[in-house]
């Protein structure tokens, strides 16, 4: 029997739990050293089995989370007791469009300064979870980031820090366009009914009683004219408010889009004969798969701001000789052919991109994307909507509006219109309207 324990233990020692040893045929102290030895071997067998279960637990977890890790959409950074950087998901890395693996070990502030305050904030108070808007800016564009930071502690030590965030650019921006059409469809509609019969009563005074005045007719008729300017000019802004405010849905065709730009330029040539157009179209006539009107209407809208601006330069500068210049092209297919910038990027087949080039004042401030936004505008007499507008009807055509500045001075809008299935696309979609519901229901689930 003791030859039995020597080899069982020896098994065991060797990593096989399962042996028992024969407990029968022995006398008693022996027996019940056998039984004592079994009921060991058996506790080390369950405890061994229950530990690999823990591990195998262990591991399950692990490889859950890190599939939700990388899965979901939001940023997620862990970070140790200092703010180093130890654990980013892909969508970090994407959201801020740099490689977060190679900056493994370095702080959070020196990675992203942007989020640094935020940091300190919550290792001051790691009580507390801490959330903030923070903008960044990457390749030239801002984003807005919700980020929020929470400590993870351990038996009360704060043992690191987890970062989360989201882009919200785009759910912003669609909240305050839901909330400006809002805005833009009142006041439209407030000031646009008394406009017409002020218009049509001045005009009235001024046809039925300027032979009848006899005392000073010249400031009754320069009253009354301004009175009829004046209400001409609120007329055209309330215009702009109320197409702003209600955008119509898009109706496509296939179109002569190099027809579309020369009418959208002799128009525009007419109302400024001292600037010099030019226009630089290829010789087989562009056709394109949009919304005539639309697309006319963004047209205009660029041609009119390139027309303030360079009136306005030359006013500012004082330089009688030389003359405003504004530039329309289109180019198709491989290669966008502006200098710099996103630009530079290829096209793709059948993408299809309208240029303006002026020798104004160029772009102001140092975020364009500002400028498409609602009642953004740097002068006296704007709206703000122009740029939005077109912001929104390249949208509609599943496109994009580029502002930059020319290396020379002025600036280079361009219009970019994908291949035409993809406009085709967007539109089957449902578009933006639905886009912009689920943004607004999102938001209005949040608050
Ligand atoms: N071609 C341009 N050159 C210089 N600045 C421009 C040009 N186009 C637009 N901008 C700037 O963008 C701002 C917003 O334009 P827009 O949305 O059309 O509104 P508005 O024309 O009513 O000001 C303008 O106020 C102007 O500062
Ligand atoms: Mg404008």
């Amino acid at each position: 029997p003791i030859s039995s324990l020597i080899a069982a233990s020896k098994s065991i020692s060797e990593g096989d739990l399962s042996v028992r040893v024969d407990t029968t045929e022995s006398p008693d102290e022996l027996s019940a050293l056998s039984r004592a030895f079994n009921s060991m071997t058996e506790q080390l067998k369950n405890t061994q089995e229950g530990l690999m279960d823990a591990n195998r637990q262990i591991d399950e977890r692990r490889r859950f989370t890190e599939t939700v890790l990388t899965g979901v959409s939001a940023g997620v950074i862990g970070l140790d007791a200092k703010g180093n950087i130890y654990l980013p998901n892909r969508s970090a890395s994407e959201l801020l469009a740099t490689d977060l693996d190679k900056l493994i070990g370095q702080t959070l502030g020196d990675a992203i300064p942007e989020m640094a305050s935020l940091l300190s904030k919550a290792m001051e108070r790691p009580g507390q979870s801490h959330q903030a808007e923070v903008k960044v800016n990457r390749d030239g564009q801002y984003h807005t980031l919700m980020v929020s930071i929470a400590a993870e502690r351990l038996e009360g030590k704060v043992i690191g820090y987890v970062v989360t965030f989201d882009d919200v650019t785009e759910l912003l921006s669609a909240q305050r366009k839901a909330a400006w059409s809002d805005v833009a469809r009142r006041i439209a509609h407030e000031i646009k009914n008394p406009l017409t019969p002020i218009q049509l009563s001045a005009e009235r005074l001024k046809r039925k009683y300027l032979d009848e005045i006899k005392s000073d007719p010249e400031t009754f008729l320069s009253c009354t004219d301004t009175i009829i300017r004046q209400v001409e000019d609120l007329h055209r802004m309330v215009d702009e408010f109320s197409s702003f405010a209600r955008m119509p849905q898009l109706s496509l065709s296939d179109e002569n889009l190099s027809e579309i730009c020369r009418q959208a330029i002799s128009l525009e040539h007419n109302r400024h004969p001292d600037i010099d157009y030019d226009v630089n179209l290829p010789d087989q006539d562009i056709r394109l798969y949009c919304d005539h009107r639309q697309v006319s209407r963004a047209l205009t809208n660029l041609l009119k701001n390139a027309a303030e601006a360079v009136t306005g330069h030359l006013e500012n500068t004082k330089k009688t000789t030389s003359k405003g210049r504004i530039h329309l092209s289109i180019t198709t297919g491989i290669k966008n052919e502006k200098e710099g910038g996103r630009g530079m990027a290829a096209m793709d087949e059948g993408t299809i991109s309208i240029l303006i080039k002026d020798n104004g004042s160029g772009l102001p401030g140092e975020n364009r994307e500002d400028l498409t936004e609602p009642y953004v505008t740097t002068r006296t007499k704007g709206t703000g909507l122009g740029l939005a507008i077109v912001k929104k009807i390249m949208e509609d055509h599943n496109g994009h509006l580029s502002l930059d500045n020319n290396p020379g001075g002025g600036a280079s809008v361009s219009l970019v219109f994908p291949p035409m299935e993809k406009i085709a696309d967007k539109k089957e979609n449902g578009g933006e309207v639905g886009a912009m519901k689920v943004a607004t229901s999102l938001l209005a689930q949040k608050s």
